[in-house]
């Protein structure tokens, strides 16, 4: 289908009028939404702007407060996922949802209705490789997910929708998770999909993306649709305004670089991944106070064990590690969080916070164990709470209230309770693994800042990103890492966009 075919093509979804509630918030405010046949959305908006609910009531998981949903111009009641999946609405979550026990081909059919009794496996297997092939997503059928990378779950999440002949897809901030080269092969999927006559909802916060790939975009702002564009007729800076309701800024200002004492030294550390294979080969690296040391690199390559090392969550096999010039080698993660070291992991749903418990507790997690939440070895609720409410304001925290559960925050605002959680609880050193990763630009730009404010303060900070303008905006030094390997150490102000991919990639050798 042309650009033009589509703009006229058929309506397959319309939504009018859907609103919905939460305690505290109006998630939906009288949206109204379209989607023809062939057609990619880009549904764009900050954190908590109503993105993942709007997407969740099509797909059947929120009923709506109010409002109808017609599919292919019929008044459609969905109530379930599984009245979606007939309508042929199916949706990939921000969080994955599939069970980690079994394995790629069971989780495909899991929940299929009219699945017979004694299943054909080598049938299933058979389509599932069809499909795969088709396009280009490469899975085992027989792998167990727990065994996956998280792009291979997400593969998985998306062979189960066109397993179900899903003909409108949902894709909740597919990318947030994945290296630019999955996401690159996301992307080319979504096309092929498009090209066969499916349509796509695309939730992102890149702009690059949907400027690249989708025909038209919305965006939304506290619930309701701010602007609906063809996405021919409208640029990043533009959207951006439209999301966050004001100009943003590119660059940060920040002060001249004075780095103090050494807060972390790494002497040919050596580590081994998951699967017993070497994760880090004798890295070298110095941090000191009043430092942000940037870690570039695709992720993968070494940059998760490098913070589990460091932080005694991954044994060291070789090497020494010392922070505040004390040996840390294969110290435990308690005596590593006793030197002040604070960590922003990379995967934070899984590690990061507990779900069930409040924002307040959450909050106060690491900080616990000194004054003043506690004396004498009893905790101090009241301080507990002076403590969330001083945070959630200084992080700007959008949660109905301290004591609300975790989990009912959007991503973004989990994020920066962990940030400001680790933030709060280090006195020397913080690592940030992929700190933004899956922030709106709002959201990132407070983050960044943070970053600069801590290392005024006099931390030393290990940002690890794929990002190379945040490291460029953000870092001091530059150390790009490539197969568990230091290839470069350079001043951020020398690095250059082009010999970082090259190192990045592998393409120059090392120069240390
Ligand atoms: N299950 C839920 N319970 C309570 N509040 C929720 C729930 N889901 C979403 N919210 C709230 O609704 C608002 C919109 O969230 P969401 O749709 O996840 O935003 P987005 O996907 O754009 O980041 C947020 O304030 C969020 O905290
Ligand atoms: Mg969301």
């Amino acid at each position: 289908m042309t650009e033009s075919t589509r703009e006229n093509a058929e309506l397959l979804v319309e939504m009018k009028g859907i609103r919905k509630s939460f305690p505290g918030v109006q998630a939906s405010d009288d949206v109204a939404l379209v989607l023809r046949k062939g057609e990619v959305l880009a549904l764009l908006g900050e954190n908590g702007a109503g993105k993942s609910t709007l997407m969740n009531i099509l797909a059947g998981l929120y009923r709506p407060d109010s409002g109808e949903i017609r599919i292919r111009g019929k008044l459609a009641r969905i109530a379930s996922p599984r009245d979606a999946s007939a309508l042929g609405v199916g949706m990939v979550h921000q969080n994955f949802m599939l069970v980690d026990s079994m394995t790629v081909a069971e989780n495909v059919v899991l929940g299929i209705p009219k699945l017979p009794f004694v299943p054909n496996a080598a049938r299933i297997r058979r389509e599932i490789l069809e499909l795969s092939e088709r396009y280009n997503l490469k899975v085992e059928p027989e792998a167990f997910v727990w065994q996956l990378s998280v792009g291979e779950q997400q593969r998985v999440e998306i062979l189960k929708l066109l397993y179900r002949k899903a003909e409108i897809l949902i894709l909740d901030e597919p990318t947030a998770v994945l290296t630019p080269q999955e996401s690159k092969e996301l992307n080319a999927v979504v096309k092929l999909m498009q090209a066969e006559g499916k349509s796509a909802v695309f939730i992102t916060h890149k702009m690059d993306e949907v400027m690249s790939f989708s025909d038209r975009v919305m965006v939304l702002r506290k619930g309701k649709v701010v602007a609906e564009k063809l996405t021919r007729d409208t640029d990043p800076r533009d959207l951006a305004r439209l999301m966050v309701g004001r100009e943003i800024l590119f660059c940060i200002d920040k002060r001249p670089f004075e780095p103090k004492g050494l807060v972390l030294e790494l002497s040919g550390v050596e580590a081994l991944n998951e699967r017993g294979l070497p994760a880090l080969r004798g890295v070298d690296l110095r941090l000191r106070s009043g430092e942000i040391l940037g870690i570039a690199g695709v992720a993968g390559n070494g940059q998760r064990e490098l913070a589990e090392t460091i932080t005694g969550l991954r044994p060291t096999t070789a090497g020494a590690i010392s922070i505040n010039c004390v040996d840390s080698t294969n110290a435990s993660p308690m005596s590593v969080i006793r030197r002040g070291v604070g960590h922003v992991p990379q995967d934070r749903v899984a590690v990061g916070v507990v779900g069930d418990m409040s924002v307040s507790d959450n909050l106060a997690m690491k900080a616990y164990r000194s004054a003043p939440l506690a004396s004498g070895g009893v905790l101090r609720p009241k301080r507990f709470l002076e403590l969330a409410k001083r945070m959630i304001e200084a992080f700007k925290i959008a949660t109905p209230s301290p004591s609300t559960r975790t989990k009912f925050l959007s991503g973004g605002n989990i994020q920066k309770t962990i940030l400001a959680r680790e933030i709060e609880a280090c006195s020397s050193l913080l690592i940030a693994v992929y700190p933004s990763r899956g922030l709106d630009i709002g959201a990132t730009e407070a983050v960044r800042k943070e970053l600069v404010a801590q290392r005024d303060a006099g931390l030393g900070v290990l940002l690890v990103s794929e990002d190379l303008e945040e490291l460029a905006q953000v870092a001091d030094t530059i150390a790009v890492m490539f197969e568990g390997r230091i290839m470069a150490v350079m001043p951020a102000c020398d690095a250059e966009a082009e010999r970082l991919g090259l190192l990045m990639s592998g393409a120059i050798p090392a120069e240390v």
